[in-house]
């Protein structure tokens, strides 16, 4: 059975989850809009992504008996500038979630909630990877700078993501 506090940090991790769903659902809507098809694309993707982080904590509330209580999602912002700037929002973004993850495996420490300690823990290694992945996509958009050429070059490349994990 799940302690109410815990229970609480969950769900309050499922809104974090659920909100980067709709911020890359809303860089993809901008992608779509000006034509950079491939990232569109990726954002895409990466906002199934999110929607998965979201229903695996709310399989597992259910799973540990609780309930998973679904919170208001803030509107994401929906005017974007340059690729590189939308990239590196959403490094921030990634960032930020990260330090929602590790209070919650704090809580689940300190409650001495360990199946929540081992299933957070999957979501510590994700953040890792996602981390990683949103640096490189800065880095490389940064080296493109003001070339369209090479920044067209890195929408075909996210263009050819396939999984959405
Ligand atoms: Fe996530
Ligand atoms: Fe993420």
């Amino acid at each position: 059975m799940l302690k109410e506090n815990v229970q609480e940090g969950i769900n309050e991790q499922i809104r974090h989850e659920l909100y980067s769903a709709y911020l890359y659902l809303s860089m993809s809507a901008h992608f779509e809009d000006q034509f950079w098809k491939g990232f569109a694309h990726w954002m895409r993707l990466q906002a199934t992504e999110e929607l998965k982080h979201a229903l695996r904590l709310f399989d597992f509330v259910l799973r540990r008996g609780g309930l998973p209580t679904l919170k208001p999602i803030d509107q994401p912002p929906a005017s974007f500038t340059s690729p590189l700037d939308i990239f590196q929002r959403a490094l921030e973004h990634e960032r930020t979630n990260t330090g929602a993850i590790n209070q919650l495996f704090e809580l689940a420490i300190s409650e001495k909630d360990y199946p929540t300690r081992v299933e957070v823990e999957w979501f510590i290694t994700e953040q890792v990877e996602e981390e990683n992945t949103a640096e490189e996509i800065v880095e490389r958009a940064k080296l493109a700078g003001d070339d369209r050429g090479a920044l067209l070059l890195l929408d075909q490349q996210l263009g050819g993501r396939t999984s959405s994990d």
